[in-house]
């Protein structure tokens, strides 16, 4: 077979996707990857054309420069019309893509439907759901087990990426490697909860007071499954260390405002004394001694004026040469960055064998300076990149 372009379908068509199609077909020199589909349950897209979407959106339209994103994409892309998810095997079998960029949820348990669907059809999957950085310790380990028997069985690849993989997993393997007896690693990310919708402000736990904060934030979240897990174990494997069972453990703690501020994701005050935010921390001890920390910490920034834009993620690690290390991503544009690894990891997708594929079993992503690589089929029927 020739080398042919690499075909993407998208599921997905939130802003995360948007960028991750706007990365695939604009920034040069990767116009190298052909749109084939793009599908999305949410009605407000469903039905549409691509370049509709995106022009509607102001977010993923300044990210497209100019304020004229549908003059940037192709015709053939900004024509297309999302398709429906229910409708998704035939949407496959028609346009036949590669690899499915998936961005709908962050739970095994929430797209369990997608991936068989995308693994019954034989095509390799990237996506950016926080579970997947670590499938084998989640919610519910039998569906995560059954689902990886199966893409073995039908050689589909399915990795699992995103601003976690960017942002903590592979900054701790730069720091963690110029460290000797190393006893504690912590991947921390301050961000603003004014970046992101409802929901996640009320996750924060945002104009509650202390004492709500324990009852409604805390007490519910112990029980329940974690995004954050996912890279902690994430991170201990791609060190060589084992967590010991039982020590995985989270603290949650509130961020109080001193001034009155307010939440434009709420549409409400935020009074002195009141949550604008929180911590939570991730932790796992392991059988080599060292402790494996996340931590999230996300409130209403406008009282710090060092936190004006974007993320700040830090990796420090503890031990005896050196006693400290530090790495440091000031003003990081997260949204960007929970993309860009969905593209640049394609070659590497392509190298792996059927199953899962997480970040710890990969060298940081690549730089495409060649652009998306094209496809070749191997002896198998395996989808590589051409040479
Ligand atoms: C536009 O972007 C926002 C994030 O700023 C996202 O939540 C929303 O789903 C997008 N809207 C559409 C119609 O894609
Ligand atoms: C990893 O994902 C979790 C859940 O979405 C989030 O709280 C955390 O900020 C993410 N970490 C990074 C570095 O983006
Ligand atoms: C590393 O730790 C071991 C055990 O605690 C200790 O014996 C050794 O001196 C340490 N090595 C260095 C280089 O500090």
């Amino acid at each position: 077979m020739e080398p042919r372009k690499c075909r993407l379908l998208f599921w997905g068509f939130g802003l995360m996707n948007q960028l991750a199609l706007g990365i695939s077909v604009l920034a040069k020199p990767m116009a190298s990857a052909d749109i084939v589909a793009v599908i999305d349950r949410n009605s407000a897209r469903k039905g549409k054309r691509v370049g509709y979407v995106i022009a509607g959106n102001e977010t993923a339209a300044s990210w497209f420069g100019g304020g004229q994103p549908k003059g940037a994409l192709p015709e053939s892309v900004a024509d297309l019309v999302i398709g429906d998810p229910a409708d998704a095997a035939n949407v496959i079998r028609q346009t036949k893509p590669d690899i499915i960029m998936l961005a709908t949820r962050a739970f095994i348990k929430e797209i369990e439907g997608q991936l068989s669907v995308c693994i019954d059809c034989g095509v390799d999957v990237i996506c950016i759901a926080e579970e997947l950085l670590f499938p084998w310790e989640c919610d519910v380990p039998e569906t995560a087990a059954k689902l990886e028997e199966k893409a073995k069985a039908k050689g589909v690849r399915i990795l699992g990426t995103g601003f976690n993989d960017t942002g903590w997993c592979i900054p701790a393997q730069t720091v963690a490697g110029m460290m000797i007896n190393m006893s504690r690693i912590e991947a921390s990310i301050t961000w603003d909860c004014r970046d992101y919708g409802r929901a996640v402000s009320e996750y924060q736990g945002v104009t509650l007071t202390p004492d709500e904060f324990q009852t409604q934030i805390v007490e519910p979240s112990l029980t329940a499954p974690s995004v954050d897990s996912p890279a902690v174990y994430s991170i201990a494997r791609g060190l060589s260390l084992t967590p010991a069972e039982g020590t995985l453990r989270h603290e949650f703690s509130p961020v109080l405002a001193k001034t009155r501020l307010y939440s434009s994701a709420l549409g409400a005050w935020v009074e002195p004394g009141r949550v604008k935010g929180c911590t939570v921390r991730c932790i796992v001890d392991t059988h080599e001694g060292v402790t494996v920390v996340c931590e999230s910490v996300g409130f209403i920034f406008g009282e710090d004026p060092s936190l004006t834009e974007g993320e700040d993620v830090t990796v420090t690690a503890w031990g005896d040469v050196p006693e400290k290390m530090v790495l440091k991503g000031k003003d990081v544009k997260g949204r960007v960055l929970t993309c860009t690894p969905m593209v640049n990891r394609i070659p590497q997708l392509l190298a792996q064998e059927p199953g899962w594929v997480t970040p710890d079993m990969l060298a940081p992503p690549p730089y495409l300076a060649k652009g998306v690589p094209k496809i070749v089929l191997d002896g198998t029927g395996i989808r590589r990149a051409a040479k």
